[in-house]
């Protein structure tokens, strides 16, 4: 069956998430102290998010190690395929650090899982998950972020980094997608 994706509704402007980015910046400041934090931001979604995370945090004198690693699970479709493939390694050691997590979405898990599986596996002291989003209704592995900005119902989500086929990661803020059956299909 044939179907079109629309923007539906907005669900949190710019101006909202700037000031909940600011509130997890804060809390994160606290938690971690004088500690250096490696930042380890998954791409693709958490582009937007980690950009303006980081800058929050640095209001707060907190400047973190940042580095990216690349993972899909979605692939071009709107369900995740179950699988989660690295495309991307870090670049920096992970050794001895602790580790901020970065991600735009949780949803059933398996993405930060698997996250944060390779890094402990690498070395990290310690990992600790940041996300901007969570859908706790969808999840299959039992997995918690630290760190939560908004918590979601089972909605698609874009924009702020967020895609749908590689669309929509440009908007400011976030909505909701709504996928309608394309007239004349069957
Ligand atoms: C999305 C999102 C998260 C992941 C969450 O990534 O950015 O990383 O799915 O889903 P999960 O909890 O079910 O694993 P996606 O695979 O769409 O790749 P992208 O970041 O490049 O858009």
């Amino acid at each position: 069956m044939s179907t079109t994706p629309h923007l539906d509704k907005p669900l949190f402007s710019a101006e909202e998430i700037r000031t909940r980015v600011h509130v997890l910046a804060d809390a994160i400041a606290r938690d971690y102290g004088a500690d250096e934090i490696l930042a380890v931001s998954i791409l693709k979604g958490s582009f937007v998010f980690t950009a303006d995370l980081i800058r929050a945090l640095a209001a707060h004198q907190v400047h973190p190690l940042v580095d990216f690693m690349t993972l899909s699970s979605y692939g071009s479709s709107s369900m995740s395929s179950g699988k989660v493939l690295l495309h991307q390694e870090l670049s920096l050691p992970v050794k001895g650090h602790r580790v901020l997590l970065i991600d735009d979405i949780l949803d059933t898990g398996l993405t930060l899982q698997t996250a944060c599986q390779l890094l402990i596996q690498k070395g990290a002291r310690e990992v600790r998950t940041c996300v901007l989003l969570d859908k706790p209704s969808r999840r299959v592995v039992p997995i918690t972020a630290d760190y939560t900005g908004f918590q979601v119902e089972n909605v698609f989500v874009v924009g702020y980094g967020l895609d749908y086929n590689n669309r929509y990661r440009h908007l400011p803020g976030l909505a909701t997608l709504k996928f309608e059956v394309a007239p004349g299909a069957t």
